[in-house]
């Protein structure tokens, strides 16, 4: 018997061995063996929502034919904790919008590429047996639904973990503006496609997170872990007051001024006091001295989303204190939104 093995088994083993069939073969091989990245990556942060205790639901977007969801769902069945976790699922369910931003997401991600309806994928999740009184999905483009009326009618608790899986920059940002009043101490943020623009900062997901944080100056991300070839996710912190005071100093006013958010920061370097800070217009507040028209300045801020420059203010004692500013539109596509204001004292 071992002599017929040793017979059969060694050109087997030759056979898997050569190259062409191994890099070709092995990976399907271990794809049936264990768990996908997405899997593997869902696993780790469902245990470390268990441990670390971080209270919240599952909240996804981008579902396809709901393959992650499903996983969640079953993956999450490993807790006891976890065992009222909720499953939010929100898609178009007719695949990628159109895009208007950038032509190379564009051609990375035509529009309609992984679509499936909303009855395919019902069936899908009820074929994999899971318990749809815990399954939400909320059917429609991001910028149709992901609004306060949706906020109401789903009466979201918080979120432990946030699967950021539809690809593109303009679905990513309409999806961080929505969560970010659910994300609690330590929930987590998963990017499915970190990595999927050559890790270029100016494109999809990347750009999107970057500019919320730079908006959000009170929460810190830490990077968690790395998945596959093209996922990243972070833990998001709330910072104290204290702590993101010791950072920057921040103020959020409305276009023409009004000062509607002041930070401890903003107290101690220019003299003023909340009280007395909110509901001025900053740039009467501070005697602003600007480098170009402040109309100039204003549309700038409108087109791009953002502005950053050199600025002169006086404190209330009457010093001069030259800040580099950099003001960003709380959401880039409302015009007349909130622009967060952080100014960094230059030593001149
Ligand atoms: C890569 S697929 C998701 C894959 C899925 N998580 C899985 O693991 O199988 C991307 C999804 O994002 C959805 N999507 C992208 N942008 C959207 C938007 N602005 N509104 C609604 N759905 C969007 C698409 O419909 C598509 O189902």
């Amino acid at each position: 018997m071992s002599r017929l093995l040793k017979l059969i088994g060694r050109p087997i083993i030759n056979c898997l061995n050569k190259p062409a069939v191994r890099h070709k073969y092995l990976p399907k091989i271990q794809e049936l063996i264990q768990y996908s990245r997405k899997e593997a990556m869902l696993s780790a942060c469902l245990e470390y929502v268990h441990w670390a205790e971080v209270k919240g639901d599952y909240l996804e977007f981008g579902m396809w034919k709901g393959g992650s969801m499903i996983a969640a769902y079953h993956l999450s069945k490993r807790f006891e904790s976890l065992s009222d976790m909720k499953f939010y699922g929100f898609d178009s369910f007719q695949g990628i919008p159109p895009l208007n931003v950038n032509k190379s997401e564009a051609q990375a991600f035509p529009p309609g590429i992984f679509s499936a309806s909303l009855l395919e994928v019902r069936k899908n999740l009820v074929h994999a047996d899971v318990d749809m009184s815990r399954v939400e999905l909320i059917s429609g483009w991001y910028s149709d639904t992901l609004n306060h009326e949706t906020e109401e009618e789903l009466g979201l608790r918080a979120a432990a973990i946030v699967n950021v899986d539809c690809d593109v920059y303009e679905s990513t940002v309409s999806v961080l503006t929505f969560v970010e009043p659910y994300l609690v101490d330590g929930s987590i943020i998963i990017f499915d496609d970190w990595y999927c623009f050559a890790n270029r900062e100016e494109l999809g997901e990347q750009k999107a997170f970057n500019e919320w944080l730079e908006r959000n100056p009170r929460l810190k991300a830490t990077p968690y872990k790395e998945f596959g070839w093209d996922g990243k996710a972070f833990i998001i912190n709330r910072l104290s007051t204290e702590e993101s005071d010791s950072k920057d100093i921040v103020m959020t006013r409305t276009i023409d001024g009004k000062i509607n958010f002041w930070n401890y920061g903003a107290e101690r370097l220019y003299g003023w006091r909340k009280e007395e800070a909110l509901g001025k217009v900053s740039h009467n507040l501070l005697r602003t001295e600007f480098p170009e028209p402040l109309e100039k300045i204003d549309a700038a801020l409108l087109q791009n989303g953002k502005w950053e420059g050199k600025l002169v203010h006086a404190a209330r004692d009457g010093s001069r204190i030259v800040v580099e500013s950099r003001w960003v539109l709380d959401d880039p596509k409302a015009h007349s939104g909130k622009v967060v204001e952080i100014n960094t004292p230059l030593n001149e």
